[in-house]
């Protein structure tokens, strides 16, 4: 497995992390590109369950270096608590963690002003996960963020510190909210920052290391292409490039270093937060996937929205991430579930159309065409084999790829490692 890259084909939360952990089993190097904190990456290892929120997923690999890239925004005390919690459970982060210089750092104050603006927004509110990731990166493209290598120079950082601090409580006060007090954030933040120190590297010039060695190197994303703050359902998205392309921004690493691209989806789909949904089920179905498929936020505990699979914005998923490896994420929670439904066009002011449409309000207008695929009652989550599942899953599998123009390479049917087949 030389260089692959994982992206996500909906809004988040198709099982990422899951398969993350299977595709390590030999990968050397795990690299995640953007988002921060936002990302929950679920890992069920036997009975052990780990949720990822900062870390990349191949960090429960003994052999796997992991590096946190220069696309991320870090919340040190996040990711202190992060590397404690795993350290408790045996795991020894120390040797297979590295940070960027070059990524931004995420402070308290940016999750009050995550809040505030959750709050202005009233009835349009994004429903972020209050991460403070919208106001890190605001901060980043606006060339007023501290920087990871800022923590080099402790002086120099916390005076940057109380400077945003300061500007910060501002905006706190005018909006009649309390504001943070420097001396209590930095005795929070100093045990994080020193345990945080001996992992900052220059990680662009050891990735391009590792790509001239040889070295097998999985780049993670986060989040998904319907998040992607260019090509997702904006402005109901997060702030940052989940497709393929920041992969190469949010490591330094050249497009020529890819491989191949692994995109994955569920076999239906599920949204958290606000912001349309095409395939939306609002009646009993939707709660039963909700139910069977313990569709609840990894990061935030929120209900996930569930929906039937939409191969419209699905096919535009894979086209713009060049996605040349399909996963096929939780097929076991379709069982019992007749007709099937799969979305194969939508019908916007009474015309039909094939692609998504730009604007939100078109989106929430669209009315789903779907076709009807007969189900299957069996269990899905012993098979072991593609052969072995019944000819009804297999031909929904097959109408998928018949619409997405992809053949799948992985289906998966439970949240194990064992729980996953390739399809050939
Ligand atoms: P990620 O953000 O893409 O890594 O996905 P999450 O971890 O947020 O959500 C996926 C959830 O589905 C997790 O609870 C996984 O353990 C679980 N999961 C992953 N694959 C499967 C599967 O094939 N079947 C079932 N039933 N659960 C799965
Ligand atoms: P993983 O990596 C699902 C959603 C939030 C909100 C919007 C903006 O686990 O797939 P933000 O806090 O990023 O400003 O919120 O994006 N969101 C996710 N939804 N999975 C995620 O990550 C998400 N990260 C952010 O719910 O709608
Ligand atoms: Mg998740």
């Amino acid at each position: 497995m030389p260089a692959n890259v994982l992206v996500g084909l909906q809004w988040g939360d198709e099982g990422k992390g899951k398969i993350i952990d299977v595709l390590t089993e030999k990968t050397d190097i795990v690299v995640r590109f953007q988002g921060g904190g936002n990302a929950g990456h679920t890992v069920e290892i036997e009975d052990e369950k780990y949720v990822l929120h900062l870390l990349p997923s191949g960090i429960l690999r003994e052999k796997t270096i992991n590096v946190v890239g220069n696309g991320l925004v870090v919340d040190l005390i996040a990711m202190n608590e992060e590397i404690k919690g795993l350290e408790k459970r045996g795991i020894d982060v120390a040797n297979r963690l590295m940070i960027s210089n070059r990524a931004h750092l995420s402070f308290s104050y940016h999750k009050e002003l995550d809040g505030l603006s959750e709050k202005r927004l009233g009835d349009n509110s994004i429903g972020t996960t209050k991460k403070g990731i919208g106001p890190t990166y605001s901060d980043k493209v606006n060339r007023c963020a501290i920087r990871v290598c800022d923590l080099l120079d402790e002086e120099a950082f916390w005076k940057k510190f109380k400077t945003k601090l300061d500007a910060s409580n501002k905006i706190l006060v005018a909006a009649n909210l309390n504001v943070l007090d420097y001396e209590e954030e930095k005795k929070k933040i100093t045990p994080a920052l020193n345990r945080i120190k001996p992992f900052i590297a220059d990680t662009v010039a050891f990735l391009n290391k590792a790509v001239k060695d040889g070295k097998s190197i999985l780049f993670e994303g986060a989040q998904g292409m319907w998040l992607d703050v260019d090509f997702g359902t904006y402005p109901y998205v997060t702030s940052s490039n989940t497709t393929v392309g920041g992969a190469c921004t949010g490591t330094g690493v050249p497009p020529q270093a890819i491989d191949s691209v692994v995109g994955i989806a569920k076999a239906y789909t599920t949204r958290v937060g606000e912001g349309p949904f095409m395939t939306e089920l609002l009646d009993e179905s939707g709660a039963t996937l909700r139910k069977i498929g313990h569709e609840f936020g990894a990061t935030t505990g929120r209900p996930r929205r569930c929906g039937w699979f939409d191969a419209v914005a699905t096919k535009y998923s894979a086209i713009l991430n060049g996605v040349d490896k399909l996963c096929i994420m939780k097929l076991d929670v379709l069982s019992n579930l007749s007709p099937l439904k799969i979305c194969t066009a939508y019908k916007l002011d009474g015309k039909l159309i094939d692609e998504m449409p730009l604007n939100p309000v078109d989106l929430e207008k669209v009315e789903p065409v779907y076709e009807d695929m007969p189900g299957w009652t069996e269990d899905l989550t012993e098979v072991t084999t593609y052969k072995e599942l019944p000819e009804n899953a297999k031909k929904y599998i097959a109408r998928l790829e018949e619409l997405l123009e992809i053949e799948a390479t992985i289906i998966s049917v439970g949240p194990r490692r064992k729980q996953t087949f390739y399809k050939k």
